[in-house]
């Protein structure tokens, strides 16, 4: 049974690499306990926008959580101004002194952490995780004629003329190596410094899969119409296509409900080991499967299939390891093929894959 983490004393993930619409969908949060995994706090977030009684949100990475707590912290005291001050959605030369005020209302562990890590706050939270920061690199790495494309893209009006310019134009010899670029181990491994890449089995084709799931996007969803896709080709978001977390209506909403949310430094496992059983009503597990393989999974399931009220639902994301797809069913959950099918097309981070679970026993 293996496992591994990223580099604890780093934030990954910055800003929403997901669209929540869809753990909403699947796990119909309203009056429920729903775990989730924190990564950048996005998903715990817009989980509270669907009214749960209860959000308990873990990372076994503690520059998470205190990301995810500075957040909190700026939900629940600071306006819509200065909260986007602060994430750097508005300019701000005294940023500095808005992490102040917020360090003065959390955990000694964050307080420390960012004490520690002060300038990565400076150019503001929204786009200070190793991920953000490699979008916007690759957007200047691109060069000026394909930075140009991604911003017709990103204003195309409708999607006939959207499939046409990928067709025609975005999908040329350059593109292709790209993808190729992307199934080269060696850079996940050393320069992006992803542990999870060992466990993508040696035969699966990232670089089709890559393929297909742009091809996905060009075709059937509007780029200029989802927060995600202006990270991917703009580097950050469009001020007007924001994910929901990060509008003011969002802000008010979730400033109402923000003490329904715990953030907790755990790992999966033995948080769940050290559960009740029966205590919770549903989980959202983004993506935690990229970092261990499939025994660590399966004694995940377990846990699951324990911790989980019956008709409790998990929803899982899957990037690149698509293993473990049907431990579900060896642990008494039944699987909703028709919703993870829905969600695989719909969901406006067009990369991932879902799970959807629903304990049927006890
Ligand atoms: C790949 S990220 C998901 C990023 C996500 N797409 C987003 O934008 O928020 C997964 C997050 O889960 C955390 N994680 C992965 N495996 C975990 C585990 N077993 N227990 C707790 N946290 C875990 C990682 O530290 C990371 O923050």
């Amino acid at each position: 049974m293996t496992a591994s983490a990223l580099d604890q004393s780093t934030i990954w993930y910055s800003a929403s690499n997901e669209d929540a619409q869809s753990e909403i969908g699947a796990l119909k949060p309203e009056g429920k306990k729903i775990l989730t995994l924190t990564a950048s706090g996005s998903r715990a977030f817009e989980l509270l926008l669907a009214d749960p009684s209860e959000v308990i949100s873990i990372d076994q990475n503690p520059a998470q959580t205190a990301l995810a707590e500075i957040y909190a912290v700026a939900y629940k005291h600071f306006d819509y101004d200065a909260f986007c001050r602060l994430t750097g959605l508005r300019q701000d030369e005294h940023r500095s002194a808005l992490l102040d005020e917020a360090l003065r209302h959390v955990s000694s562990d964050t307080e420390r952490f960012w004490r520690a890590n002060r300038n990565q706050a400076a150019g503001g939270l929204l786009y200070c995780g190793r991920w953000e920061s490699f979008l916007r690199r690759f957007r200047q790495w691109a060069g000026s004629r394909r930075r140009a494309l991604a911003d017709e893209l990103l204003h195309t009006h409708d999607l006939t003329t959207q499939a046409l310019l990928w067709e025609t134009r975005w999908d040329n010899w350059q593109w292709r190596l790209l993808l190729r670029v992307i199934a080269l181990r060696g850079l996940w491994r050393h320069i992006l410094r992803e542990p999870g890449i060992s466990y993508v089995p040696d035969d699966f084709d990232m670089t089709g899969y890559a393929r297909a799931r742009f091809e996905h996007l060009a075709k059937n969803l509007h780029i200029p119409e989802l927060p995600f896709a202006w990270l991917v080709f703009n580097g950050a978001y469009h001020p007007d296509i924001l994910p929901p977390y990060l509008t003011q209506k969002g802000h008010a909403l979730i400033a109402q409900r923000i003490e329904r949310l715990t953030l907790q430094t755990t790992d999966l496992r033995s948080f769940l080991t050290s559960a009740p059983t029966a205590s919770l009503d549903g989980a959202s597990l983004s993506d935690y499967a990229s970092y261990c393989d499939e025994n660590e999974q399966r004694a995940v399931w377990r846990e699951l299939a324990r911790t989980l009220r019956c008709g409790a639902v998990v929803c899982e994301r899957k990037f690149f390891n698509k293993t473990g797809a049907g431990l579900p069913g060896e642990f008494g959950f039944t699987l909703d093929e028709a919703l993870e099918d829905v969600l695989f097309r719909q969901d406006g981070a067009w990369f991932y894959s879902f799970v959807v679970a629903r304990q049927v026993q006890k």
